[in-house]
């Protein structure tokens, strides 16, 4: 290690991996999503021992790396599709610790669901309940269910994210829960256990929790009271993490406010974060293409784009954007539109970003992308999908390569008349 080696994840300088295997180049650090994991179950033992099972939304970084580091710790694994359901085992996570979330199961899903023995299926609707309780009827099965129930909440953060208002497409209407759950409850193949509440994603405040685990805590009280069952909720994920510096959201307060609202109703209480888990383990390395002056902007054109990182274009989200080389870290800055070189207006990471000058080659790294970023990326403008390292220490590996060119058409069939 040399103090010029630039910026380093772990013992590893990010300009050494960049040499190896090239950019665009996802890198993901070991150490800290293992931190990051036993942080979170510190505080929730901490605050409720033993009462609390972490899921981790794999949604967020479905990588198998990332999937084994989540069951040596313990975790379980929230999934909203078959698909996941299949790659979370194949991943070392136990059916039994996985629960199945998601708006839309189709059949084939639920019965792979129920064949597999996952550990709960949150139900969406009335409609779905129905469905479930033919598949597992059908297959002889029992499914343990959780209703998702709308708080009707507002968790605050982008428009695109939230999921707990009465407008949003996710979970039973309020008004509905207290009758669909005794409903449930006679419905054939069905064993409802408890409730489900998500009200949003990259949540910065406790008060939208507090006050969505505090009306699920009066609606647990109404089902008791009507002689309901009610053992399990599964409190959803959403926890922010500091993009722009901004402080996260402490895992020791979120498991205050758990304990706060929810301590004392004798549930078993489950997590399903996803962002905080895995978002500041990973970055996206890249290079400068070439720097480009426009009529008084200054541009910064980089090899990686949106169809690697979306979640600029998408949400308009911030991701911290620094060089990688010490020389270059240190020369003098100046606003800098950071773009990709897709053919979208839309395909910028950042505007009027405070950059020092860099030239063809630079080495920048991407922050906090370790959620949401491989996991949404595509093959647009014929690009495939960056490289992905893991770095461990002083150790690293490849953990997926940048696939052929030529494998971005390998499915195409072209019909024979043409
Ligand atoms: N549980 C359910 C039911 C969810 O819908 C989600 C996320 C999570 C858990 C995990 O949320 P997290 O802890 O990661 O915030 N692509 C967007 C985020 C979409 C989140 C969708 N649902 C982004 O890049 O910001």
């Amino acid at each position: 290690m040399h103090p010029m080696d630039g910026l380093m994840l772990e013992q590893v300088p990010l300009a050494g991996l960049a040499a190896a295997v090239g950019t665009p180049l996802w890198v993901l650090s070991a150490g800290t999503l293992r931190r990051r994991l036993a942080a979170l179950r510190g505080a929730l033992d901490a605050a409720l021992p033993g009462m609390v099972a972490i899921h981790y939304a794999m949604k967020a970084n479905d990588h198998l790396a990332v999937l084994r580091i989540m069951a040596a710790g313990g975790a379980g694994a929230d999934v909203v599709s078959g698909g996941e359901l299949a790659r979370a085992q194949a991943g070392g996570i136990n059916p039994a610790d996985i629960v199945f979330s998601g708006v839309g199961k189709t059949r084939a899903e639920m019965g792979q669901a129920l064949a597999d023995g996952v550990g709960m299926i949150n139900v969406e609707s009335a409609e779905e309940l129905t469905r479930l309780s033919a598949v597992a009827v059908a297959t002889g099965r029992r499914a343990r269910i959780a209703l998702r129930v709308n708080p009707d909440v507002d968790a605050a953060t982008h428009a695109k994210i939230t999921t707990g208002l009465a407008e949003n497409k996710f979970g039973i209407a309020w008004a509905d829960a207290a009758g669909l759950y005794a409903h449930a409850a006679g419905l054939a193949g069905l064993e409802p256990v408890g409730l489900a509440v998500h009200i949003g994603s990259q949540i910065l405040s406790l008060a939208p929790y507090r006050a969505a685990y505090a009306r699920v805590a009066g609606l647990i009280g109404d089902l008791r009271a009507a002689g309901q069952v009610v053992r399990h909720l599964d409190c959803g994920g959403g926890l922010g993490i500091g993009y722009d510096g901004a402080a996260e959201l402490p895992a020791a307060a979120f498991a205050g406010a758990l304990r706060a609202e929810l301590g004392g109703l004798g549930l078993r209480l489950s997590v399903e974060p996803g962002r905080w888990l895995v978002g500041p383990a990973g970055l996206l390395l890249a290079s400068v293409i070439q720097p480009k002056r426009g009529v008084g902007r200054r541009f910064v054109v980089l090899d990686a784009a949106m169809n690697d990182l979306l979640r600029p274009a998408l949400y308009d989200a911030w991701h911290g954007i620094v060089p990688v080389s010490a020389v270059d870290a240190l020369a003098p800055v100046s606003a800098a539109d950071v773009v990709g070189p897709v053919c979208e207006s839309g395909d910028i990471f950042a505007r009027a970003r405070a950059l020092p000058e860099l030239a063809e080659g630079a080495l920048v790294a991407l922050l906090d992308g370790g959620a949401y970023g491989a996991v949404m990326s595509s093959g647009y403008n014929a690009r495939p999908a960056a490289a992905q390292v893991l770095v461990d220490g002083s150790r690293w590996a490849v953990i997926r390569r940048r696939p052929p060119v030529q494998s971005l058409w390998a499915g195409d069939i072209c019909p024979p008349w043409l």
